[in-house]
């Protein structure tokens, strides 16, 4: 099967690399090849890492040796399938697509790696638009494990079936959701953390380090919200929370994000976010072992978030939990700590909020409902979970 990646930032050099060592034959597109040869370094540098592991037994170099690199679209004429990971510009991913469209044999599916933008949107300028799905990897692609499946209202149960079976392949953990929804799972329920990380620093309820710390040490999580943030990329992070407001999600008023935008401080990739990163590399912060913040609280608007969904249907508890354990490296899944932690302090922390003014902490129906019954997490013996 013949893969063709379009766009080699972060997530291209990442998806092509991880596509490689399942054993594909690879073709990552450009605009130049000073780009492209520096997404090789990048995909070296990441197999070196994997190879002194153990985790892929096939050298480097053999390993590089699948992938075709290109600065045309004509590569595209023997493809089975590509993912496009170009900027998130809708203008861009359709010219793209129309392209894709043109020169790519009739069978082959058109699957885009967008985190915000609507599947339908991008599908709607090809001639196949059964063929169009949203394929969402996670940063770093070569470590993270999940892969979000967004079919739009035209994609085919084929190609849904295809997608799944390409992510097993590729040694991904796929969650499909049922429809589409801005944001999808992952960002709707990051978004939600970054709102109350955002909220809680500038109503002086906490400090950024004291918001970082409680996530790390007291809810376990692989970084803390803002280090997140930074790594993710600020800029994208506000894009998303934007995209997501703008097709009906309620907001949360914070400029935290904003001004370090406005600033060009974008976090990792620019040396600077909420905290530094001298030469444009990921290292860990220092952050405090102690904070006052409370985890239930800093979580309340996330699982807020994931009762919406399961409410709706979009995906089950179940779902919720894959997501941010193999998308985001979480210990445990969100509605676990939140079993863990009492269904009823979680409604206590949205309740409190939600009674200071902010609307977007209005208690989901779904929530509300299964503290009222009693069912409050671990310690009452169902939650969103059932416990013997
Ligand atoms: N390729 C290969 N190996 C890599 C790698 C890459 N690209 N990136 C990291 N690693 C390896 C490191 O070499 C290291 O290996 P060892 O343990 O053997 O030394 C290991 O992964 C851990 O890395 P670090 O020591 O540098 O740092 P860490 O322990 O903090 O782990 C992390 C880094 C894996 C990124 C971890 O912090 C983590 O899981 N963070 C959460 C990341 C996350 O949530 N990603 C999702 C973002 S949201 C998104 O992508 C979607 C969207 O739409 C916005």
């Amino acid at each position: 099967m013949k893969i063709l990646v379009v766009g080699s930032g972060t997530m291209g050099h990442g998806i092509a690399e991880v596509a490689a060592i399942s054993g594909f034959d690879v073709k990552l597109v450009d605009i130049s090849w000073e780009i492209l040869n520096r997404a090789k370094e990048k995909m070296l540098e990441s197999l070196k890492k994997l190879y002194e592991k153990g985790t892929i037994k096939d050298s480097p170099e053999s390993i590089m040796s699948k992938i075709e690199m290109a600065v045309t679209y004509d590569v595209a004429k023997d493809i089975d399938i590509a993912i496009e990971a170009v900027p998130e510009i809708i203008d861009l991913k359709r010219k793209v697509f129309s392209e894709l469209d043109r020169v790519a044999p009739q069978h082959a599916i058109l699957a885009t790696n967008t985190s915000s933008i609507p599947i339908s949107d991008i599908a709607e300028i090809t001639s196949r638009k059964e063929k169009v799905i949203g394929m969402h990897f996670f940063n770093p692609p070569p470590i993270m494990k999940l892969v979000e499946i967004i079919p739009s209202k035209y994609t085919s149960s084929d190609t849904i079936n295809e997608i799944i079976e390409l992510s097993k392949k590729m040694n991904k953990i796929p969650v499909r959701l049922k429809v589409e929804v801005p944001g999808f799972v992952s960002n709707r329920i990051y978004f939600r953390l970054l709102q109350e990380a955002c909220r809680e620093v500038e109503a002086k309820e906490a400090t950024i380090e004291g918001i970082d710390s409680a996530a790390r040490y007291k809810l376990r999580l692989p970084m803390g919200i803002f280090e997140l943030a930074d790594y993710v990329g600020l800029d994208v992070s506000l894009d998303l929370w934007n995209v997501i407001v703008s097709r009906g999600a309620t907001d949360v008023k914070c400029s935290l994000f904003s001004e370090k935008v406005k600033l060009k401080e974008l976090g990792v990739k620019s040396g600077k976010g909420f905290y530094n990163y001298p030469a444009g590399k990921y290292s860990k912060p220092e952050l405090p072992k102690e904070s006052d913040v409370k985890g239930s609280r800093l979580i309340s608007l996330a699982v807020n978030e994931a009762s919406w969904l399961i409410e709706n249907k979009i995906v089950n508890a179940n779902e919720i939990d894959t997501v941010m354990k193999y998308g985001f490296n979480f210990p445990q899944g969100l509605l676990e700590i939140a079993d863990n932690l009492g269904l009823d302090s979680i409604l206590y922390e949205l309740e409190d909020i939600y009674s200071k003014g902010y609307s977007a902490y209005m208690p989901n129906a779904l929530l509300k409902n299964m503290v009222n019954n009693g069912y409050i997490g671990r310690k009452s013996g169902k939650g969103f979970y059932e416990y013997s």
